[in-house]
Formats: C-alpha cells, structure tokens, sequence
C-alpha cells in the first residue's frame, strides 16, 4: 500500500520508516521541498543503524487523490495543514491521526469525506538530529481505534507493523487516559522550567499536581468515566518518574519558541468543564499562563 504521512516531525519520520519496514511506499507531505532527504533518513538506535527513503513532495506539487493517510503534526496544525489536501481525499481514504490532545479528532472527523478515520497514541520516543538523521530511543506501546464504531479496529496495512500495537474499540476512552497524564505533567513542567521528574521532588509542584488531578478527575466523573485503576495522581507520578529525565514536550515547544499544544491538552479539558458545569479553577489558570508564555514568545 502507498502512505502519504503530513507531519514529517520524529513521530512521523518514525513511522515512515516502520511503514516501509512493513513493505509499504510512503510519501512525505513537507512545507518546504527539503533535497537533504533525497538520499533518504539514517536511522539510528542504540544497536544498529539503517536508511530508510521516502518520497516528499510539498502541497502544491502533486494533486493525485491519496488513499491512505497519516497526521502527525502537532495538535493545533490538524486542520490548516489537512485544508489543502481535502480534494485529494476520497470516501474510501484511510485516515489516521497519530497525535497528542484531544478535539482536532472530531474536527478532522467533520471535515473529512471519509469514515475511514482512526486516532491513536503513542509512547514511542524518536528525535531528529536533523530532517534526515532519527534516533530511536523506543517503540513503546501504540494504541489506535476508530473513530465511526462501524469500521475495523485497525487501518488496512498495519496489522504488519514491527510494533506493539494495541486495536482498541472505546479510542476516546484511551485518549482521555494520556490527556490527563498530559494535563498533570506538561503544563507543570512548562511553566516550573523543570524534567518530568522535578515535579515530585518539590512539595509545592507535588501539591499543585494533586489538584490538577483531582480536577481531571471530577470531569472525568461527570463524563461517566473512570480513568485509572488507581488514583490520577499515583498514576501521573508514576509517568512523572519513569520518564524523570525528560523534558515533556510542552517544555520542548516553550524552549524552542513554538506554540504548544495547550489548547488540545488543559484548553480541551476546560471546555468539557465548562460543558458540564465542573469547576477546575487551577487548570483553568495553568491554561492562561502557558497561554501567557506563548503569546509571549510570538
Ligand atoms: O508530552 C509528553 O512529553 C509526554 O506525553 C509525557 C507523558 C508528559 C512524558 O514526557
């Protein structure tokens, strides 16, 4: 099968080579025709070292309908950077959006011409050195499911992917599980400066996660829905230390300058609060900050 992938950031970098691996083609979808990726993107992990080289071509180049289809750009972009690939899109595309936060998925599901929609999400690790140079730090855990109920738990082509991937019937349920460990970590780590781990280690961070918590939780209730096993909070500190050396990816955007992807993570779960008459006063007010830190930086 043929993938175009619109995102060619790490995530999709990654899974472009693990399409090809899978013996799929695949078509980068770049901003900007990029000719240091014309002789293909070394892929490096800890053992080994390979090349894997897809095609790119830039919106305008091409106009030929796409079959099937990936997003992995950041949240915010979804719809802008769908936009101009809509009469490239059939009733029959196979579309996939692998991404952080949650409410681009039931945008893209009302402007897209096809119910072949499915969102996943990802623990895998990979960073760009450069456009064509992927370290892959692990493939992690992928869960995907359909968006419409009616269609099959997994695309056409990704039962042979080299990854552990999980097909899931309730997707929403799954995505509102990594928002609220989003929810706990990223703004926290955004606005304190600090590793994922550094917010356990100081009482004032530990207690203001509480409350985070305690506020996804209390939407989550009124939705219907239990999130964990065991409290938010337990479940959060425990992301919060396995991945204790990292810098999340909010605190990623804010040091590199770019917009974060606030708006998809506590900005979405203000909203359902708002919705359903949930009072969550220090998400709302992480929310305005990282907002603040952002227009700050445009
Ligand atoms: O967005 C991120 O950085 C990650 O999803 C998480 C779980 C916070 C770990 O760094």
């Amino acid at each position: 099968m043929h993938w175009h992938i619109l995102g060619a950031g790490a995530i999709g970098t990654l899974w472009a080579d693990l399409l090809m691996q899978a013996g799929h083609s695949v078509t980068l979808i770049l901003r900007q025709a990029n000719h240091s990726l014309e002789q293909g993107i070394q892929v490096i992990d800890s053992e080994k070292q390979h090349r894997c080289t897809p095609i790119t071509e830039t919106p305008a180049e091409n106009s030929a309908p796409i079959h099937n289809l990936l997003v992995t750009t950041k949240a915010q972009h979804t719809l802008p950077a769908l936009e101009p690939l809509l009469p490239r899109l059939g009733a029959s595309t196979q579309v996939v959006l692998l991404q952080n936060g949650m409410g681009q998925q039931q945008a893209a599901a009302d402007r897209l011409p096809t119910r072949k929609l499915w969102a996943a999400t990802t623990t895998a690790g990979a960073w760009r050195e450069s456009p064509a140079r992927l370290h892959l730090v692990s493939l992690g855990q992928t869960q995907i499911g359909p968006w419409h109920s009616e269609q099959p738990q997994l695309p056409e082509g990704w039962d042979a992917l080299g990854i552990e991937l999980h097909g899931c019937t309730e997707i929403e349920q799954v995505l509102w599980r990594k928002l609220a460990i989003n929810c706990a970590i990223n703004p926290l780590t955004a606005l304190h400066r600090c590793r994922n781990g550094e917010l356990l280690s100081d009482p004032q961070r530990l207690q203001q996660m509480q409350q985070v918590c305690e506020e996804v939780e209390a939407v989550a209730a009124a939705l219907g829905m239990s999130l964990f096993d065991q409290p938010l909070q337990q479940q959060a500190s425990a992301v919060a230390q396995s991945t204790g050396n990292n810098l999340s990816s909010m605190l990623q955007d804010i040091r590199h300058g770019r917009a974060t992807e606030i708006e998809q993570i506590t900005g979405f779960l203000c909203d359902q609060a708002d919705i359903l008459g949930v009072d969550v006063p220090l998400n709302r007010n992480l929310l305005q900050q990282v907002r603040n830190l952002n227009s700050a930086k445009e």
